[in-house]
């Protein structure tokens, strides 16, 4: 039997213990969140709520119950050496240690690594210790088409784009100033103009292994209106790649994250052991590298872990072990649409502690908890996304109307996004390449 840590109560880890459980070998879960899920609750031996930003807790579990291994879903444990504080009790982790976890906690280190490593993908960039020179850079090397990048993790919000967070030059500077002033540093960058897609690999340190594309929907209402989000919703295609992918694209993409892979070795003497997930955008001028993120997307791990059809314990097993080359890493030729249903004013002003009730839904659509918290008498809603439905099918078209029939059987005060995965908005970004590519 194999025992496993599982840290993080979200929907990405609910849809991890899924699939660590339908493995064909015999699976203990042991599970340490903030908050009671109650998907994860149904999938595990032990349960125990704790804090994520520091690991005593964590340690004593991990002491008393001697897993084979941890697998760690959120960025911010990672971040703060959660990896490093489970291996000095030599309990190894499906994710990476806190050193080469800057991949994704600090984007200097991310930009800096690809230019002295001659990886593709880089936008023109500069790093500001100093305001000085702050506004000559937005405004004349850029043209005033820039973004701002706090170097360090803000849960999804240090990144602001000119023309949508940011609409002047002088709120650039202002914003870089605050940075500065909190970090210590600051990333200023040119803006691409493309579609986004989110191509996540397995790494073992060396050898890597990709999973299906999968194209994310950061704004909170229909028609990518709205604030930034989490992830409302993803759709990823039957051929692994996107409606608007070229296959060049994905192989381009494929091959940043491999040297990428060796560059951090290189740099720091630690291998990356866990997911490299790269959020790129294909552009006119080809696929860039907007950042890399050092986990299972959320909501991108509902897409691609129910496609799985290698043992996933055996691929925890592999990144561990740096035998990742002698598995044959295999996903179902499905399409998969994700739908996340959020308590009404989220995200600035989410309503919190609201009861949330889900109807009868069809056998065919998966459900996975998010930000919800069991309590004896039912689920409640503790701010952020709550459920996510997931529907799987031959098309994107089918698996958005498995998806879309799920979303309507919940009872609260939420509110979702019905247009991602739809023929129309996934029309929009085929369009919208074309005339790029012209
Ligand atoms: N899908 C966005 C994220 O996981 O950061």
């Amino acid at each position: 039997m194999k025992k496993i840590l599982l840290v993080g109560n979200g929907a990405r880890e609910h849809v991890i213990a899924e699939t660590l459980k339908r493995s064909p070998q015999e699976v203990s879960i042991i599970a340490y969140g903030k908050a009671r899920n109650p998907g994860i609750i149904a999938l595990s031996d032990r349960y125990e709520v704790g804090p994520l930003d520091t690991f005593e807790q964590l340690k004593k579990l991990a002491t008393e119950e001697k897993p084979d291994f941890a697998v760690i879903g959120p960025d911010d444990p990672i971040a703060d050496g959660a990896v490093d504080a489970l291996l000095e009790l030599e309990v190894h982790s499906m994710a990476p240690l806190q050193t080469v976890a800057r991949l994704e906690s600090s984007k200097s280190f991310t930009r800096d690594l690809l230019a002295k490593y001659k990886i593709p993908g880089n936008p023109k960039f500069h790093i500001f210790l100093t305001e000085q020179g702050v506004e000559q850079y937005i405004r004349d090397e850029l043209g005033g088409d820039f973004v701002v990048k706090a170097d360090g993790l803000m849960g999804g919000k240090g990144v602001k784009v000119s023309g949508e967070h940011l609409h002047s030059a002088e709120e650039g500077i202002e914003y870089a100033k605050k940075c500065i002033s909190k970090f210590g540093r600051v990333v200023i960058e040119e803006k691409f103009v493309g579609e986004e897609f989110s191509l996540m690999c397995f790494c073992d340190g060396e050898n890597i292994a990709p999973m299906p594309a999968v194209q994310d929907h950061k704004r909170a209402y229909n028609g990518d209106t709205g604030p930034n989000t989490g992830g409302m919703g993803t759709y990823s295609d039957a051929d692994h790649s996107l409606p608007f992918l070229k296959p060049e694209d994905i192989e381009k993409a494929v091959e940043i994250t491999k040297k990428t892979a060796r560059a951090l070795f290189e740099e720091t003497g630690a291998e990356f052991k866990g997911i490299m997930y790269g959020g790129f955008i294909v552009t006119k001028s080809g696929v860039k590298l907007i950042e890399y993120n050092a986990r299972f997307g959320d909501p991108e791990a509902m897409n691609v872990l129910p496609l799985l059809e290698t043992d996933f314990v055996k691929i925890c097993e592999a990144v561990i072990n740096g035998t990742l080359d002698t598995l044959d890493v295999k996903f179902s030729k499905q399409a998969t649409v994700c739908k996340y249903i959020v308590p009404k004013g989220y995200p600035e002003n989410p309503v919190k502690g609201e009861k949330i009730e889900v109807g009868k839904t069809a056998e065919e659509v998966k459900l996975y908890y998010a930000s919800v918290d069991q309590k004896e008498d039912g689920i409640y809603m503790s701010g952020s996304r709550a459920l996510a439905f997931v529907g799987v099918a031959d098309t994107i078209g089918d698996a958005e109307k498995i998806a879309a029939r799920a979303l309507s059987t919940v009872n609260g005060k939420v509110f979702y996004r019905d247009d991602i995965g739809t023929d129309a908005l996934i029309q929009k970004r085929i369009d919208h390449m074309k005339e790029l590519r012209g």
